[in-house]
């Protein structure tokens, strides 16, 4: 996520800045900036870099000179990472300033009204819009200016502005991305997160969604839509640092798991417009599609797993033949890939090499490639001839939960895309699975709502010593996932099977005790997966069984059972998923690993 930080007081604000943002370099980014009012006019510096590069450009602030700012770290969503796309983004005069965090939806038609009305538009940014509109809109008041700005944007935002025409207020305002009011002596803050302020004040007001906050020196007042005074409660936080920079969670991975939710509506909602999928970022076209002969998807780890998941799916929406492949094998195998196969890449981090190798090797041999990818201007991204985003925001633990989650609400909207591209899909079977899509993110916020009762699960055997996790279709793919989060963060050997397949040597393997942690949500395969789940009670094993609600047979065969929501059985991984997550992370900290920072792993293995 980007991280903003405002000041307005007595002090220079870059100093100010400066040290605010690098207390948000946790978030991660790949650009800074600052605009800070000089007396006469705002004076704006930014760079792609670390934060370093900023800080020598302006001299840690000698440069620039003032006593209100704001500052921002950017992590690109629209638009690679380079000077001209970092914030602030400016109006065209330059005479307002803004910093944000999220994405505006509607920025494109909003971005051609303003130019039908003369703006010149220097970025790739969606945020350059709200700099413009702030100047079309302003006659005087900038709050009046903000409410007919966010009349008109849709997404979600963090928004800090200042404005030469109003040098003694910062105004800001959020939707769905979060921020803060930092409540000081003759002077105040706005901040994206607690750390970014914790040294200079402890009281916070947060704000709600389109809450127009205006600082001045002396006050901090909050305005409605309807530009109505809002009282709020001021909050005192006695976090302190660490914590505060986990969101007050105790590891980023429990950060990340519950960030699901937002990750997967940041994820689809832009990609849906008036009933339909749009994937404006891809250039493949109905003839294009007609022309694969097969899809190839190749990926390492979790992306594999997901690639595992997206097999069954494509080839269930679109019957196209799907390979997937782990990618550090796919390259040595003479791969039969070309003009006619379309290779799809999937990549948290984008550089990782094995992947990145494949991608090469499929471009070499003529193929058309297509990624998904979360770190915008990676390797994996510059270099495939379509890349979609997963807006996942930056993610910090090795073990990876929204990424993963995201780039499942990308296969499905691939599936959904494409589907309706090659016919294969009527518009009753889209909307269909188009409103499935749009309810998947709070369906996983009730399965995190579930958390404590895998949390006394994970009590119940985090001293396993071998874990066996089954499935069968989908709940296969997902067996895999499940099984590399519990051994990645807790060193437990763990091994996913097809169920179908235990009986072909592996069951030799179950014993008294054994954990198998059976995945039976696909309710066409319920009962072959009990008669699975027969098979190795018989044999002494221990079973947590995970269905869908309603299905209560499960709990006459498996001795302790999970629920996930009802869906369709293409999104029923992105439910399964949860409780798998939590489950490895429970048992994770109650062995005392180090959940973040497992032990031989990196986050992104950059070497063969
Ligand atoms: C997942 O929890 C692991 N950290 C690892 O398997 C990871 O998925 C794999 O290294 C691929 O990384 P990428 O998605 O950045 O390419």
């Amino acid at each position: 996520m980007c991280g903003i930080v405002g000041y307005i007081g007595g002090d220079q604000a870059a100093p100010v800045l400066l040290s605010g943002l690098e207390k948000l370099e946790y978030r991660g980014y790949d650009s800074a900036g600052v605009a800070v009012y000089d007396g006469t006019s705002l004076k704006v510096v930014k760079a792609k870099g670390r934060l370093k590069v900023l800080s020598d450009l302006i001299d840690g602030g000698k440069k620039t000179p003032g006593t209100i700012g704001i500052g921002h770290t950017r992590w690109a969503t629209h638009g690679a990472p380079s000077d001209i796309n970092s914030h602030p983004q400016v109006s065209d005069s330059g005479r307002f300033a803004v910093v944000h965090n999220g994405i505006i939806e509607n920025y494109m038609a909003l971005k051609e009204m303003l130019v039908r009305k003369g703006k010149t538009f220097v970025s790739e940014t969606d945020t350059e819009v709200v700099a413009q509109l702030l100047e079309y809109y302003y006659q005087g008041d900038i709050l009046d200016a903000m409410i007919r700005v966010l009349q008109k944007v849709e997404g979600s935002y963090a928004l800090g502005v200042i404005s030469q025409d109003n040098p003694d207020e910062l105004v800001a305002v959020r939707k769905d991305s979060p921020l803060i009011v930092g409540l000081g002596e003759g002077e105040n803050y706005i901040a994206s997160d607690v750390p970014a302020i914790l040294n200079k004040t402890r009281d916070i007001y947060r704000l709600n969604d389109r809450e127009i906050v205006v600082l001045r020196r002396d006050s901090v007042k909050i305005y409605n839509m309807d530009k109505e005074l809002v009282s709020k409660e001021v909050c005192h936080i006695d976090w302190d640092v660490s914590a505060a920079e986990k969101g007050g969670y105790e590891h980023f991975m429990a950060k990340e798991i519950m960030e699901q939710p937002k990750v997967l509506r940041d994820t689809i909602s832009p990609r849906l417009k008036d009933g339909k999928i749009v994937l404006d970022s891809i250039s493949l076209t109905a003839e294009d599609l007609k022309s694969f002969s097969k899809i190839c998807i190749v990926a390492c780890g979790s992306a594999y797993h997901v690639g595992v998941v997206a097999k069954y799916v494509f080839e269930k929406v679109m019957r196209i033949p799907v390979d997937v492949d782990l990618a550090s094998e796919f390259r040595y195998r003479d791969p039969m890939v070309d003009k006619s196969t379309l290779v799809l890449v999937i990549s948290q981090s984008g550089e990782t090499a094995d992947t990145l190798a494949a991608l090469r090797e499929a471009k070499r041999r003529g193929a058309r490639t297509l990624s998904i990818v979360n770190v915008v201007g990676s390797s994996i991204a510059n270099e495939s001839d379509d890349v979609i985003y997963t807006w996942a925001g930056p993610e910090i633990a090795v073990a990876t939960t929204k990424a993963y989650s995201a780039q499942l609400a990308v296969v499905y909207l691939l599936a959904i895309y494409m589907g309706q591209l090659n016919g294969k899909l009527d518009s009753q079977q889209v909307a269909s699975y188009i409103a499935a899509l749009e309810k998947l993110p709070e369906q996983v916020e009730e399965v995190l709502q579930d958390k404590e009762n895998v949390q006394y699960l994970a009590s119940l055997f985090f001293n396993a010593r071998d874990v066996f996790f089954i499935g069968r279709n989908l709940d296969y793919a997902m067996s895999l996932e499940g099984s590399l989060k519990l051994k990645e963060i807790s060193y437990i050997h763990s091994d996913a099977y097809a169920a179908g397949e235990l009986k072909h040597g592996t069951i030799s393997l179950i014993e008294n005790g054994t954990l198998v942690i059976a995945l039976a949500t696909q309710n066409p395969l319920f009962d072959k997966m009990m008669s699975n789940v027969k098979e190795v009670k018989a044999r002494g094993a221990i079973v947590l069984g995970m269905a869908v609600q309603g299905n209560t047979q499960i709990e006459n065969f498996a001795d302790h059972v999970i629920y996930i929501p009802e869906t369709c059985d293409i999104m029923l991984p992105s439910l399964a998923v949860i409780p798998l997550q939590l489950f490895s992370y429970y048992v994770s900290s109650m062995k005392g690993c180090d959940i973040d920072k497992p032990r031989n792993l990196a986050k992104s293995v950059t070497v063969e």
